[in-house]
């Protein structure tokens, strides 16, 4: 498993805080976590996999499995992957049965162009702003010429936000807040079309700054 420092920090921290965290945000999508426009979102994205040739959907940094219930639920066949064991034991404890397995987003277990479609709901969020090449990369190698990719993240400058602890226990964490439009950049420069991006203003109690979403794919419009 490829371990640069972001992603030890980044696992360490979410094993220590897994727990409270699953208690926070919950074991499913819901309204206290994700805004009208957001699940709106993601039931398109269910509506444009099923458009699309058959196969598996990964939901990359599944924490503790959410995105990967609701496109279950939207019949669609899902793995989740996290680096942190604790969130993987948090997703199969809430949703058994759920295909998981252990990875890093730059460095996935999948056949080059065999997922269905990836998702990464609030999971680049951790990985420095220059190092989002490596895991465009990786994903334009392990997703479909068809598939797409919806991405979800905090929208910034690319600012840094430090934190030494997640949930009361002591971490080292750092989040970034992207910017929207390098996102898009360096989707297209790793081959990728974007379809949508939207942006829209907090509006959730723990929201302190705008929220982006991207769709992409490595073909065109439908
Ligand atoms: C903010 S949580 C979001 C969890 C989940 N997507 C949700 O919305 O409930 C970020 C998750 O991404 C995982 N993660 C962050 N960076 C990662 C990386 N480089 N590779 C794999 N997982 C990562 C973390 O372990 C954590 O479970």
């Amino acid at each position: 498993m490829t371990d640069t420092n972001h992603v030890r920090t980044t696992r360490v921290a979410y094993d220590a805080g897994a727990e409270r965290y699953a208690g926070w945000v919950g074991t499913k999508i819901n309204a206290a976590m994700e805004d009208p426009i957001d699940r709106a979102l993601l039931a398109a994205f269910v509506e444009m996999v099923h458009d699309r040739p058959g196969g598996t959907v990964a939901d990359l940094g599944c924490g503790p499995g959410r995105v990967a219930a609701f496109l279950l639920s939207g019949g669609i066949e899902v793995v989740g992957i996290d680096v942190s064991t604790e969130m993987l034991i948090a997703a199969s404890t809430a949703h058994p049965g759920l295909p998981l397995a252990q990875a890093t987003l730059a460095a996935l277990p999948f056949r080059d162009g065999s997922l269905r479609a990836a998702v990464s709901w609030y999971s680049i969020i951790h990985t420095p702003p220059d190092l989002l090449d490596l895991v465009w990369g990786e994903l334009r190698r392990v997703v479909a010429q068809t598939g797409h990719l919806l991405i979800a993240f905090q929208a910034g400058g690319g600012e840094a936000l430090h934190r030494d602890e997640i949930f009361g226990r002591p971490a080292s964490l750092t989040s970034y807040r992207h910017a929207p439009t390098h996102v898009e950049q360096s989707l297209v420069e790793a081959g990728f079309r974007v379809h949508a991006r939207v942006v829209r203003a907090p509006a959730l109690a723990h929201e302190t700054t705008p929220q982006a979403f991207v769709i992409a794919s490595l073909d065109g419009p439908k």
